[in-house]
């Protein structure tokens, strides 16, 4: 008897299944149903709970409003910021689109902070400049004070439902239905409040599941980034693009993990040292602590490295908000004075905040074009669509922010991606359509899957294996990477990998059983970990988050190339390359000016 069958199943028909309710998955499921298609949104967690509301210092888009500023140069900085390896196509569509996107998110009731004239308020950010990447820093980040993500999110939920989006709330996506030829007919997933399966049958179904920084030990990011549609990616045999690319925030609360937003700097806050000096000045003149996010996280792990570290035991630095006007830091800064407190014991406004640099976003991740459609690609055609398959957000790799991204490009991208792939969907879904049936060997092994953990009965408990995992990304995959560290972390990780057959799980139901739920999370984290620390070791050069101190430099020659890396169920890693798409989207676009150069700040 197939194992299908002791579950009760309830099948659902959309247009579109948008997975995941963050700034990507409600910006797309808005996208849809605001054009009509029938749209469902599932999600493990209430949707204003998505990671997206952690989200402080802000949006990117070249407004204008307080100085001057153009898109042209706003994609300068992000195909710098990538260390050119993002996609020159997606780059550009990116800051082109900003504005527009960020006036629709105003329109549909952002709450921004404002400007004296009453304009959406903006801040600088590391990365961001004037004049192509000549300076002075440029105010590009437009923001909510603080809480940037949290009002986007808001808002967003709030016009999905008034479009008659339907959501599926603490929903557990378990797997892709995937037909014989590789199209996507839909999705499977775990209803946690009641313990039925839900199989959504749909003409598209979009990823938008976040990032994976808890493969790691210490990150900003929240317990539910768990890389679950990376994990669903790899198990229906479709590569992964670029996971070599961790980026660290310089301002992680030492100890914590908790975030402090470069919107800080942006204000004026500055970092030190044990001797009380401001080192960046040293290590980018021009930009100082408002370099880009890799650059300084860098220089910070070099200062402890050489001694120059703050507290007993000189491992973390301090980053100075005391001087700024009290006025300031309650109006702009609101959410980070209540962290600096509640994480750190420290009032900001008297005391400098220790920090160390901490996991915060992934810049690889599925790979797509700039509409979200994802990409199979093959030796003939690098640019292969999986037909019903869609990825945004930080789960998506379009690639725009290719070796590292800038800070408040993140949220950008979310809104931006999102809404591509709803203007995308409504050009290419047939509406007459009907929609497709699913293979049932696709939803058969899906079940087979949850039934195997479901019933674990070995000898390592999922919390174990967690940690061993976290503990080996933390120690060999971190911000200097060199062979040695990167091989032991391939061997750490693959022994564990081996190790998932023993695993532990103690509680049976189906009813909100949450040993089972970080079980089935942990598979899709070991996904991610696993073809991180593979691509890492092969890419023997130093470009944006991946530093080789074995490889110091960039090469262009042999590496200015995206990693694919597919993953088989015995844990191996097979690698191949796939260009940079160099070709930027418009005429418009001096080439020479986007050309690869030294990144210097
Ligand atoms: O520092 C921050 O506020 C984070 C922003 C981002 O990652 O884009």
């Amino acid at each position: 008897m197939a194992a299908g069958s002791a579950y009760k199943t309830v099948t659902h028909q959309f247009d579109v299944v948008v997975v995941g309710a963050g700034g990507a998955g409600l910006r797309a499921t808005l996208g849809m149903a605001e054009q009509g298609l029938k749209t469902a949104c599932i999600t493990k967690v209430f949707p204003t709970r998505s990671h997206t509301v952690a989200a402080q210092g802000g949006i990117a888009a070249s407004l204008g409003n307080m100085g001057a500023d153009s898109w042209q140069w706003h994609m300068y900085d992000t195909v710098k910021g990538s260390d050119w390896l993002g996609d020159n196509d997606a780059m550009e569509y990116l800051a082109r689109e900003a504005p527009a996107a960020v006036y629709e998110l105003e329109h549909y009731g952002v709450p921004f902070s404002r400007t004296e004239e009453g304009k959406i308020y903006q801040r600088p950010f590391g990365g961001h400049m004037q004049n192509y990447g000549e300076g002075p820093p440029v105010q590009r980040t437009c923001a909510a004070a603080d809480r940037t993500g949290h009002a986007i999110l808001h808002t967003l939920y709030g016009q999905s439902l008034r479009n008659n989006a339907q959501f599926f709330i603490e929903y557990f996506a378990l797997d892709l239905l995937m037909s014989e030829d590789g199209a996507c007919e839909g999705v499977i997933a775990w209803n946690l409040d009641d313990g039925t399966i839900h199989r959504f049958r749909a003409k598209t179904v979009v990823l938008a599941t976040g990032g994976y920084g808890r493969a790691y030990f210490s990150a900003t990011s929240a317990h539910t980034c768990t890389g679950d549609g990376n994990g669903m990616v790899a198990r229906a045999g479709l590569p992964l693009q670029d996971m070599e690319f961790v980026q660290f925030h310089p301002t992680g609360i030492y100890g914590a993990g908790v975030l402090i937003t470069e919107g800080a700097r942006g204000e004026g806050g500055y970092l030190t040292n044990s001797e009380g000096e401001r080192f960046m000045e040293r290590y980018a003149p021009n930009a100082k602590d408002l370099a880009s996010r890799d650059v300084v996280s860098r220089c910070m792990t070099m200062e402890i490295r050489e001694g120059r570290g703050v507290g007993p035991n000189k491992d973390h630095i301090y980053l100075h908000l005391d001087h700024l006007d009290p006025d300031v830091l309650a109006e702009r800064l609101p959410g980070i004075t209540e962290s600096a407190k509640i994480f750190a014991g420290v009032d900001l406004r008297a005391e400098p905040i220790p920090v160390i640099p901490t996991v915060h976003y992934n810049m690889g991740g599925v790979p797509t074009n700039y509409w979200g459609e994802v990409l199979n690609p093959t030796a003939e055609n690098p640019d292969q669509i999986v037909p019903g398959l869609m990825a945004v957000g930080e789960a998506g790799c379009a690639s725009v922010h290719g070796a590292n991204r800038l800070g408040s490009n993140s949220l950008i991208d979310l809104v931006v991606f999102g809404r591509a792939a709803a203007i995308r969907a409504g050009q290419v879904i047939d509406r007459e359509a009907k929609i497709p049936e699913v293979n049932e060997q696709s939803y058969d092994k899906a079940i087979a899957r949850l039934d195997k953990l479901r019933h674990a009965d070995g000898g390592s408990p999922t919390a174990e294996l967690r940690d061993k995992m976290q503990r080996t990304m933390q120690e060999d995959a971190a911000v200097f990477r060199t062979e040695e560290t990167l091989k032991s972390g391939c061997e750490r990780i693959t022994a564990i990998w081996g190790e998932l057959e023993d695993i532990k799980v103690t509680d049976r139901s189906m009813i909100w059983n949450s040993d089972l739920v970080e079980t089935l999370e942990l598979e899709n984290l070991m996904a991610n970990a696993i073809t991180t620390v593979h691509s890492a070791e092969a890419r023997t050069e130093s470009r944006g988050a991946h530093a080789r101190e074995d490889y110091p430099d960039r090469d262009d020659k042999n590496w200015r190339h995206h990693t694919l890396s597919r993953l088989s169920e015995d844990g191996k890693v097979d690698l191949t390359y796939r260009p940079v798409h160099v070709e930027p989207l418009t005429d418009g676009i001096d080439l020479k000016k986007i050309a690869p150069k030294a990144r210097v700040y």
